[in-house]
């Protein structure tokens, strides 16, 4: 940190493009005033995933609506905003970019501090909105990432456990497309499952190293059981299917958390991340949190999925670059969660 970074007192404005949501919001002391997305999907959906390309290109048209309707529903001008905030990585590089440089030019030609955020910080900050006490145990699970934080102050957080390889948000996607449903997955797979029985189908239990995550040979398993069936019987009981496939997600989810927040010492158990807004994982870590007498927090389902929100809750507890030190600040694809608080060397980003 430099010595001239400070915590920023004021309207933030918020950007975050780390995937296919183009997302801007005005945060103020911790207060969401406003937040804005803009979803890729059906974009993305006729190729049946994000393809990169598109999705900056996206950024790039989308990006100036979304910041006048965050600023506009915020009742904010230019000038009432103190400092700019955007996600730095990890994510799509391409559409990571977009953001930045976006981000930068709005705080350089204001003449105000930049908030690099990393998008992990960013997910469990979304817990700051039901004003959640750290220290607390936090699953953040998306499409990229599935791991277990153990939240020690602020956005600061230790990594206890993590997949061994999939994303429970790519498990959500993978099956949902083996089940023949559209894109986004997790979502559809969520509703159709909610008609399901869970105990129709027997999916194995992964038990990877202590509260560690595997995913992919569940996913295997799915196809598998797909392949012995017929048309006629997968056609009937799709649901059912889809019921139990998430189930077995879920508990794996839910066990290795709750083992985590006994093996820490830990009372509060907070949930983060795209899969934090499946319905079925909500009502089972809530009943599991409360017969172990464990506090739960579930931030409301905007603020699970990529949202310019959570950047703003997260700048809050994060050092502010004056300008124009943030200028040559670069984006990163994949990296430690750390490097977003550490701001380029003083006077590398001056023009
Ligand atoms: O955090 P997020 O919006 O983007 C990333 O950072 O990846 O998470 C997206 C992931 C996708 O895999 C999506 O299918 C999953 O979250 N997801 C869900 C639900 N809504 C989104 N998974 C299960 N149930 C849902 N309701
Ligand atoms: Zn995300």
């Amino acid at each position: 940190m430099t010595p001239a970074s400070t915590r920023v007192a004021g309207a933030i404005l918020c950007v975050e493009t780390s995937c296919d949501d183009t997302s801007a919001a005005v945060v103020e002391d911790g207060r969401v005033r406003s937040s804005i997305v803009s979803s890729q999907d059906e974009l993305h959906a006729q190729f049946g995933g994000v393809v990169p390309e598109v999705a900056s290109r996206r950024h790039t048209e989308l990006l100036p609506t979304v910041v006048a309707e965050a600023l506009g529903v915020a009742d904010c001008g230019w000038d009432d905003i103190a400092a700019v905030a955007a996600t730095v990585g990890p994510g799509l590089i391409g559409s990571l970019l977009v953001g930045l440089a976006a981000a930068k030019s709005f705080a350089c030609a204001r003449h105000v501090p930049f908030i690099p955020v990393d998008h992990l910080q960013g997910h469990v900050a979304a817990n700051y909105a039901l004003g959640v006490e750290p220290p607390f145990a936090c699953l953040v699970a998306s499409g990229g990432h599935t791991l277990l934080a153990v939240v020690e102050e602020g956005v600061r957080f230790r990594v206890a456990a993590r997949t061994m390889d999939d994303a429970a948000g790519e498990a959500f996607d993978k099956g949902a497309r083996l089940l023949g449903l559209g894109y986004p997955g997790g979502k559809q797979l969520d509703q159709l499952a909610a008609r399901g029985n869970a105990a129709f189908a027997a999916f194995p239990r992964a038990a990877p190293r202590g509260c560690d995550f595997s995913f992919s040979g569940l996913k295997t398993a799915l196809l598998y059981d797909l392949r012995g069936r017929s048309e006629a019987e997968i056609e009937a009981h799709r649901a059912d299917i889809a019921a139990s496939y998430q189930a077995a997600i879920i508990r794996q989810l839910v066990d290795k958390t709750l083992a985590c927040a006994q093996a820490e010492g830990l009372r509060r158990v907070a949930l983060a991340g795209g899969v934090a807004a499946n319905s079925a994982l909500r009502r089972a870590l809530t009943e599991r949190c409360a017969a172990a007498g464990y506090e739960v927090f579930l931030p409301p389902l905007a603020l699970c999925t990529d949202n310019a929100a959570m950047v703003g809750l997260a700048a809050a507890h994060l050092p502010a670059i004056p300008w124009p030190d943030y200028l040559a600040l670069d984006a990163y694809a994949s990296g430690a969660q750390a490097r977003a608080a550490r701001p380029p060397k003083a006077g590398r980003g001056r023009p």
